[in-house]
């Protein structure tokens, strides 16, 4: 199962996202693989004291090199695939892409658009798209939609997580229920990532917010998004239509 977290906008959460996704889904006892494809490494720079066995790097993954995946320290089961300065910049070989995967692999998408993202999306069997709901963030999710379809992705497989939420504030109460009217309940996941300041706190000490704060909102909002996909998952598979 691979998962591009995609929005061309940044500061939506993607890298929180695919940190806190990637090791919700190890703690439920899926072997995962996180991939940081953004140049910036904020991921890779997250994931502190990663053990040194393991070689290569995203754009060695990239492009269909041999890679061994580094264990994530804390987290059983979880891997991490670090940055570097030009992972999308080089050739795209889909070879690694067209072989079934067991487990899931998680990749961090930079913000911004690139024809090999374009390929990694169109052949990505999620693409999770973290979205504040506010209006800008409305306006960004049209433009991401066009360009999605230039690439030939079906709509069936792109997911809106609402992140950064506070049911306090109206605007994303309303964005919220706009977001669900136009695209239904199967495209808008039902778990909503809480605005939470130990979200933001956890990086800075290396931490997944599962080591950091496991009782915080945060935790609890990512650990039910993981659920969430492994059930759809396991439901896609009973009724016939497994892509991996
Ligand atoms: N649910 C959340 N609650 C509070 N802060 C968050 C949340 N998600 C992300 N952040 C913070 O917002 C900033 C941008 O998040 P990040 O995941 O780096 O976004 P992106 O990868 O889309 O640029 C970071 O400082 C991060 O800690
Ligand atoms: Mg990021």
């Amino acid at each position: 199962m691979r998962i591009l977290i995609y929005n061309q906008k940044g500061g939506v959460g993607k890298t929180t996202t695919a940190i806190n996704l990637s090791a919700a889904l190890a703690v439920e006892a899926q072997e995962t693989t996180v991939v940081d494809l953004d140049p910036q490494m904020h991921l890779t720079a997250a994931i502190a004291g990663t053990g040194a066995s393991g070689t290569g790097s995203a754009a060695d993954w990239i492009s269909g090199k041999p890679v061994q995946p580094r264990p994530v320290a804390g987290t059983p089961g979880l891997w991490l695939v670090p940055g570097d300065g030009d992972a999308l910049v080089g050739r795209f070989d889909d070879t690694r892409f067209l072989q079934p995967s067991a487990g899931w692999t998680i990749m961090d998408a930079p913000p911004g658009w690139s024809a090999t993202l374009g390929q990694i999306a169109s052949l990505s069997d999620l693409v999770i798209c973290p979205l504040e709901p506010d209006f800008l963030g409305l306006n960004g999710l049209n433009q991401l939609l066009r360009r999605m379809s230039e690439v030939g992705f079906d709509r069936d497989r792109l997911r809106i997580l609402i992140a950064r939420y506070s049911n306090r504030l109206a605007v994303h109460r309303e964005v919220r229920g706009k977001l669900i009217d136009r695209f239904g309940s199967d495209i808008v996941l039902p778990v909503v990532i809480r605005s939470s300041v130990r979200l933001a706190e956890a990086p800075g000490l290396g931490q997944t917010i599962f080591d950091y704060a496991p009782r915080s909102t945060g935790a609890s909002d990512y650990a039910q998004l993981a659920r969430t996909l492994i059930s759809q998952r396991s439901l896609a598979r009973s009724n016939g239509r497994p892509r991996t």
